[in-house]
Parts: structure tokens; C-alpha cells; sequence
């Protein structure tokens, strides 16, 4: 309770992605969803003869898509003891089991070797830690030399005012919003990381529609979302002031796909 008072999670004041995890039931919590994910991935030369690490895989969700696209090897490890259960049992449920494996980890101080994968892939964390720089080192180090590190992240697409990161503090998140980064300091950042060639793609942020939930939530999951939307009307007051918020701002979110070769 006194840690709710710190950081109140409620369904109006939650931080966005606990809110869509927590009350609204999403799994999938990077913007662009799994079409993002597999831009992502071949941007990063993923095919079967890859063994994959996804830094911050929370539920499991997109490991589970790699493997099942791919028929590649890969490890998740996420910080949330609770959410590497739940993606243990997910990829038993899509029989993926032998090829993907979790642990839970910190992003900042990875329990793997040098240069034991071929690829690293990290989703909407950067903006979650405090030392960017090191998570970044981090993925370098356990990448083999030829390798390629992979981000997806929320992006500006021009520096917002003051006034405006005040209002998205109001109403999407008190923290990782201001740790997000416009396009131009994520790549200075991934430039000033040591690694050889850094590309970068650049997206417009859309909520999601019905079909691109279906799609990457599968279809059981999207009823169990629909009926929270329809039957609570804080989180659909909620899902309706973000998606105004949003659209609204549309010129401000972007996300950004940044890979880089060791
Ligand atoms: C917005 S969610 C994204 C989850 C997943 N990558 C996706 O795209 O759906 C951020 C995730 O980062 C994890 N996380 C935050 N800080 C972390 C850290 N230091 N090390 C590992 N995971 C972390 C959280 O537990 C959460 O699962």
C-alpha cells in the first residue's frame, strides 16, 4: 500500500504499459506491434541458424513469434520473476518449448558470456532504465564480433516543449516518457556505442486497431481485452483519453527500429 502511494497504479494514474499490461491484458508492449518486430528481425539477419537473446521479453510474446517465424533459437530474460513464469507456460501452449528458453535478468548486468549470441533484440527497455549506455554495452558484449544488436524504441520525432512532457507525464506515464529520446539522440547514442554500422528506420505511432490486435494478441486474448473495454469504464475512459492524447500529438510520437554490428 505505502508503495502505491510512491507510485500510484491505478487505472487513470498508472504508467502506460502497466496500465495496458495490468488492465487492459496486452501482452505485445512495443509500439508497431509484430509487423515492427519482424522488420526488426531481419533487419538484424534472424533466420534458423541464429541463437537469439531478447533483452526485456516480458510475457515471452515476441521470443515465441521469432522462434515460430524463424525457427531460430532464442532466449528471453526480463527483471519480472512473474512474467518469465508466465512466458514458460506460454511457449509450452505454442509448443515452441525446445527452442525457446527464459530467465529472469537485468538488463544491466546480463548473466551470459561474451559473445555467446548472434543476435540481440530489445523492445520498448531502454526508455525503462536509468543507464541506457550500459544496457547498450550490455547486448555489445554477449553478441559474437559480426553480430548485430536490434532496438525498438518510442522516439520523438522533434524535441517537445516543456509544457507538453508535462501533460504526457499527466497522461500516459511519469517516467519512461521522459527518458524517451528524440530520433537524433537515439542515434547519436547507438553511434557513440562502439558498434560498426548502425541503421535506422523510422515510424509514425498508431494505436493498434482490432485486426492488429487480433494479430498479434491472437484471438481468446482480444475477447478477454474487448469485454475489460466494454465492461469497465474506467479503462475504457482510460483507452479513449490515450488514444486522443495520441492522435492529438501525433506529431511528437514516433518509434524508431535502431540495429547495429559488432
Ligand atoms: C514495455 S515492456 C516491453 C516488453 C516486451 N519487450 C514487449 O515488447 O512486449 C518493458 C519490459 O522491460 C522489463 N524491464 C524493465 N527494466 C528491465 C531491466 N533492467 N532488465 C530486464 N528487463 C527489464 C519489464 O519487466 C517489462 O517486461
Amino acid at each position: 500500500m505505502e508503495n502505491q502511494h510512491v507510485n500510484p497504479c491505478t487505472i487513470e494514474k498508472c504508467d502506460i504499459f502497466d496500465f495496458m499490461a495490468k488492465y487492459v491484458g496486452l501482452s505485445v508492449l512495443h509500439p508497431g506491434g509484430f509487423p515492427a518486430t519482424k522488420k526488426l528481425a531481419q533487419a538484424c539477419g534472424i533466420d534458423r541458424e541464429k541463437k537469439v537473446l531478447d533483452i526485456a521479453c516480458g510475457k515471452g510474446t515476441s521470443a515465441i513469434f521469432l522462434a515460430k517465424e524463424y525457427g531460430c533459437q532464442v532466449e528471453g530474460v526480463d527483471i519480472s520473476g512473474d512474467l518469465i513464469d508466465e512466458a514458460k507456460v506460454f511457449a509450452r501452449q505454442k509448443g515452441v518449448a525446445e527452442r525457446v528458453s527464459f530467465q529472469v535478468g537485468d538488463a544491466l548486468n546480463l548473466a551470459y558470456s561474451d559473445n555467446e549470441f548472434d543476435v540481440a533484440v530489445s523492445q520498448a527497455m531502454l526508455i525503462l532504465v536509468s543507464d541506457k549506455n550500459k544496457a547498450i554495452q550490455e547486448a555489445k558484449r554477449v553478441v559474437k564480433p559480426g553480430g548485430y544488436a536490434g532496438w525498438l524504441e518510442l522516439s520523438w520525432k522533434k524535441q517537445p516543449p516543456k509544457e507538453f512532457m508535462d501533460a504526457v507525464s499527466n497522461e500516459i506515464c511519469a517516467y519512461c516518457m521522459t527518458n524517451v529520446l528524440t530520433y537524433e539522440d537515439w542515434e547519436n547514442l547507438f553511434r557513440d556505442s562502439g558498434f560498426s554500422q548502425i541503421e535506422i528506420t523510422r515510424s509514425s505511432m498508431n494505436m493498434s486497431g482490432v485486426r492488429g490486435m487480433i494479430r498479434d494478441e491472437g484471438f481468446g486474448n482480444v475477447i478477454k481485452v474487448m469485454s475489460k473495454y466494454l465492461f469497465n469504464s474506467r479503462v475504457r475512459m482510460r483507452m479513449k483519453n490515450l488514444n486522443v492524447f495520441m492522435n492529438s500529438n501525433s506529431e511528437y510520437f514516433g518509434y524508431g527500429i535502431y540495429t547495429a554490428r559488432k
